[in-house]
């Protein structure tokens, strides 16, 4: 296969869209690790094995992917739907780049010169991509289109809104009541993020004692949704700069989800090599401050056969020296949550006759299908549409797993996990890339296919946040904070577990 780094004579494909009568070779820059295949295989309408065939004989070469024949190739141009579907795929800020090659002669073979990017990092565990400066000028113009084609709309230029502004219907701040007599558990929150946690402990009717979280627009968000709170950010908010033995004494429960991106399925799952393993610091955070119980939440890829050894040895090992430890594994569902999502969880109790004590969480809720009821016992769990308040189109199920994004190697607006989380968004006729800031935006910026486009505040319901907690940091940086989170149903489940216990 010819290198296709030479990107000569190459035309943007919103561009070429615009020239009914160009023909030549579709090619797209997707980002490494994601399966696109089948996404635009499902988009376009064309056998998935054909695409896979050619994205992987590129993805060899770099990440530049031509797809030189096929029936999709000859219908490009000529059907309007193709030509609408490519030109929603052209805003996907998913995929990097999307070319039509006016040339289809011999290219010629160049060695890629890597070019560093513009775009100053905004959190320090960040991994910027490697890119070629073609790859780059490809990227910056797709950027440059999309960002036209967006504000064209949001200045009522684009195709009339379809959806009405949605009033949703879930209202997970209705679930976690608080309680009615106090407690008062004082609690200390270690890599904090948006505040799933915190939000859970703090509807619970736990004493917020302080948050540390390295990220300073997350510690805004925190900030802001309770003034009052100790929040440590940026420098000061980091755990590793932190002597925690200043909370000794001062504090009943420390939680945390120390960063899992070592651990995802996502990530690179290089563990203990990972310089963003945060455990030795959460372990550390605990001897010093030695707590009555300590609440510690990560993916559930953690406790795959893969990471046995560590979770053991590095974990559950040294913990268990002055703790007794139950591992849970939650599903957001179980909980009201209308999304799949599964978190594992670590409750750990100093005195024995608490830990003898613990009653784990049991499900509130529970998903069933359109039309069926839910065991007598439980509450029925919201599908995305009717959570969101979308009207009835016969159809409707949970979110498929949000994506985090904050420390991956590119900032995006999509919440697509997966190749099936797409197909699933499309089957729901919503559209999860190119999230919007709020619902006018979202109303406004109409999807090519029409599918309803998302807003941050209807991400944040998918993830069991009222719709108004305020995430702070552009869009990106505020769909990274809700995808990084414990969904607050979860964590208000499991803080009123230890509260039953330790009361
Ligand atoms: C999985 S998220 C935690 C989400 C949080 N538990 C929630 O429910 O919203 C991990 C967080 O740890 C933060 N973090 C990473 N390294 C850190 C450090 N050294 N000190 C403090 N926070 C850190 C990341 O910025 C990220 O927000």
């Amino acid at each position: 296969m010819a290198n296709t780094n030479d990107l000569d004579g190459v035309v943007p494909l919103a561009e070429a869209l615009s020239d009914p009568t160009r023909r030549g070779i579709l090619t797209v820059l997707a980002r490494e690790g994601y399966a696109y295949p089948g996404s635009l295989a499902a988009l376009l309408g064309v056998r998935a094995t054909a695409l896979s065939h050619h994205l992987r004989a590129l993805r060899r070469a770099g990440l530049v992917v031509a797809i030189k024949e096929g029936r999709w190739q000859r219908q490009e141009l000529s059907s309007p739907d193709l030509r609408a579907a490519l030109r929603d795929l052209a805003d996907d800020q998913e995929v990097e780049g999307l070319f039509l090659h006016g040339l289809t002669g011999q290219r010629a073979t160049v060695q890629p010169q890597h070019a560093p990017s513009r775009i100053p990092s905004t959190h320090p565990h960040h991994q910027p991509r490697d890119l070629t400066r073609e790859q780059r000028d490809a990227f910056r113009r797709t950027a440059t289109l999309s960002r036209l084609a967006k504000n064209a709309a949001l200045a009522g230029k684009g195709p009339a809104p379809v959806h009405p502004v949605n009033t949703p219907r879930y209202q997970p701040e209705r679930l976690m009541h608080s309680p009615v007599a106090t407690h008062g558990l004082r609690s200390l929150s270690l890599f904090s993020g948006g505040g799933g946690l915190d939000l859970g402990f703090e509807r619970a009717g736990y004493e917020h004692v302080a948050s540390y979280e390295l990220l300073q627009d997350a510690a805004n968000t925190l900030t802001k949704a309770h003034p009052e709170w100790q929040v440590y950010g940026g420098d000061a908010g980091d755990v590793n700069n932190v002597r925690w033995s200043q909370w000794k004494g001062k504090v009943d429960v420390l939680h945390g989800g120390p960063p899992c991106q070592p651990f995802s399925n996502a990530g690179r799952q290089k563990g203990v090599l990972d310089p963003r393993d945060g455990w030795p610091a959460y372990l550390r955070a605990v001897r010093a401050v030695r707590p009555l119980a300590f609440v510690a939440e990560n993916v559930p890829a953690l406790v795959s056969k893969k990471f046995t050894d560590y979770v053991e040895q590095l974990i559950t090992g040294p913990l268990g020296r002055d703790y007794t430890i139950y591992q849970l594994l939650l599903r957001g569902e179980d909980f009201g949550v209308p999304q799949k999502r599964r978190r594992v969880v670590w409750v750990g109790f100093r005195r024995k006759r608490d830990a003898a004590r613990f009653i784990p969480p049991t499900p509130t809720h529970a998903w069933v299908e359109p039309g069926q009821s839910a065991p007598a016992d439980l509450r029925h769990t919201m599908g995305v549409r009717e959570a969101l308040g979308l009207p009835d189109i016969g159809f409707d199920c949970l979110s498929p797993t949000i994506r985090s994004t904050l420390t991956g190697p590119r900032h995006t607006t999509s919440i697509l996990n997966s190749t099936a989380a797409q197909r699933t968004f499309a089957k729901l006729q919503v559209w999860p890339n190119g999230v919007a800031a709020d619902r006018e935006h979202a109303r406004a910026f109409v999807a090519a296919n029409k599918h309803f486009r998302l807003s941050v505040p209807d991400v944040a319901l998918l993830q069991g946040f009222p719709q108004d907690w305020p995430f702070q940091g552009a869009t990106y940086m505020q769909l990274g904070q809700i995808g990084n989170a414990v969904p607050p149903p979860i964590a208000y489940s499991v803080a009123l577990s230890v509260a039953a216990t330790l009361a």
